[in-house]
C-alpha cells in the first residue's frame, strides 16, 4: 500500500501537504502556531473531517510550546502561572475551533486535547508539553487504526465484482492516513471485490478529481473521473453498485452532513434502489444535536464558484452561492459504517447503542 501523509509531527514541528496544490506538486508547509493553522484550515492547506480534528489537536501542541517558549518557563527562568496557561490554551481552543464550521472532528480533537490539559492542573510545563504531545500522537495513530476498522467493516458489504461511486475525497488526505469511505474502496480492492470506482470532480474544489483520483491511482484502482451532474445517468443506467461518502457531522438521529452533493447522490441511489453508505468515523457524530436541522453549513466565498484559478467562468455581473455541504436525511441513508461496526437504516437508538455497546 502507498503511504499517504497529509499531516507529518516530526521534531516538535507541524507540516501539512499543501493540498491545494494536488495532483501537481507534493509540497509540505511548516505550520508554527494556532493562528497561521486556522488559515491553513480555512484555506484548504488540510481539509477533510478527521484531518482537521487531528491538526487542530496538534495546534494545540503548538499554542502550548509557544506560550512556555514565549514565557521562558521551560527553563524556569519564569514562575508557571496556571491560570494564564489556561486563559492563554482557551484563545487557542478558540482560534482552532473558529476555522471551519460544519466539521465536528474539529471541535471534537480540541476539546479531547483540553480535557487533558485539565487533567494535569498545576503540572509543570515540561510535563504538560510533553502529555500534550502524546495526546495529539495518540489521536493520530488512532485515527488510521480507526479507519482500517471502518475499511474492513465496509469491504464486507461489497460484492465482488462491484462498481462504486464516490464523492469528494474522504481518503487517507482527509484524514491521518488510509480514510474512511476510501478506506473501505483500498479494503475492498485489496479483497478482489472491486471492478472499477466513479469519482465524481466535485466542483466547485475539485477534491473529487485533483485528491480522490489521485490517491486511487497511486493505488492502481481503476477510476473514471465523471462530471457531478453525470451520477444519475450512470445510476439509472445500472452501472453503479453502490455509492459511498465520508461525513462531516451526523447529528444523533443519522442526519449527515457531508460534500455539496452528496444528498442528491442519496435521492439518485434511493430511487434506482442501490445502497447508499456513509463511512465515518464515531467521533463525526455529534450526540448535542438531534437532526440535520442543528448543522451550521459553511458558506464559502462566492469566488470558489465563479473562478477556476485566474480565469472567470461567468459574466463578471454574476453572484454565487457556495455551500460548501448539504444534509442528507437518515431515511436514505442504508447503513452507516462506522469502526464499531455497520448500523443499517441509523437512527438515534442504534447510534446511542453504537457509542455504548458497539454494534450488534
Ligand atoms: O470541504 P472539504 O474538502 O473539507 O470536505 C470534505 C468532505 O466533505 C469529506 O467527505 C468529509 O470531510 C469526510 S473526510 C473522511
Amino acid at each position: 500500500m502507498v503511504e499517504i501523509r497529509p499531516i507529518i509531527w516530526e521534531n516538535g514541528k507541524l507540516m501539512l501537504l499543501d493540498q491545494r496544490l494536488l495532483p501537481d506538486e507534493e509540497r509540505y508547509l511548516v505550520c508554527s502556531n494556532p493562528g497561521q493553522l486556522r488559515e491553513h484550515i480555512r484555506n484548504m492547506v488540510v481539509r477533510g473531517a478527521p484531518a482537521i480534528g487531528v491538526s487542530a489537536a496538534f495546534g494545540m501542541v503548538l499554542a502550548a510550546q509557544e506560550y512556555f517558549h514565549q514565557e521562558e518557563m521551560l527553563s524556569g527562568a519564569k514562575p508557571f502561572s496556571w491560570s494564564h496557561f489556561l486563559e492563554s490554551m482557551e484563545l487557542a481552543a478558540r482560534t482552532l475551533k473558529d476555522s471551519r464550521p460544519t466539521a465536528v472532528n474539529l471541535s471534537w480533537g480540541v476539546n479531547r486535547m483540553f480535557q487533558k490539559m485539565l487533567a494535569l492542573k498545576n503540572m509543570p510545563p515540561k510535563t504538560l508539553l510533553d502529555a500534550l504531545e502524546g495526546e495529539a500522537r495518540a489521536i493520530y495513530k488512532e485515527d488510521i487504526e480507526t479507519n482500517k476498522r471502518i475499511g474492513k467493516h465496509g469491504a464486507a458489504l461489497v460484492s465482488s465484482g462491484s462498481t462504486l461511486l464516490t464523492h469528494c475525497n474522504a481518503g487517507a488526505l482527509a484524514t491521518a492516513g488510509y480514510g474512511t469511505a476510501l478506506g473501505v474502496i483500498r479494503s475492498a480492492f485489496q479483497e478482489g471485490r472491486i471492478r472499477h470506482v466513479f469519482v465524481d470532480e466535485t466542483r466547485p474544489l475539485l477534491q473529487g478529481s485533483r485528491l480522490t483520483c489521485w490517491e486511487l491511482q497511486k493505488e492502481g484502482i481503476p477510476v473514471q473521473l465523471i462530471a457531478d451532474a453525470a451520477a444519475g445517468h450512470y445510476i439509472s443506467r445500472g452501472e453503479v453498485d453502490l455509492v459511498i461518502t465520508g461525513a462531516d457531522r451526523i447529528a444523533a438521529n443519522g442526519d449527515t452532513a457531508n460534500k455539496i452533493g452528496t444528498y442528491t447522490l442519496a435521492l439518485l441511489a434511493r430511487k434506482s434502489s442501490i445502497p447508499f453508505y456513509i463511512a465515518a468515523p464515531l467521533s463525526t457524530v455529534d450526540l448535542s444535536i438531534r437532526s440535520g436541522k442543528e448543522i451550521i453549513i459553511e458558506e464559502r466565498d462566492e469566488k470558489e464558484v465563479l473562478y477556476l484559478g485566474e480565469k472567470i467562468l461567468a459574466p463578471r455581473a454574476t453572484n454565487a452561492r457556495n455551500p460548501a455541504f448539504d444534509v442528507t436525511p437518515a431515511e436514505l441513508i442504508t447503513a452507516l459504517i462506522t469502526e464499531k461496526g455497520v448500523i443499517f437504516t441509523p437512527d438515534e437508538h442504534k447510534i446511542r447503542q453504537a457509542f455504548e455497546n458497539g454494534v450488534s
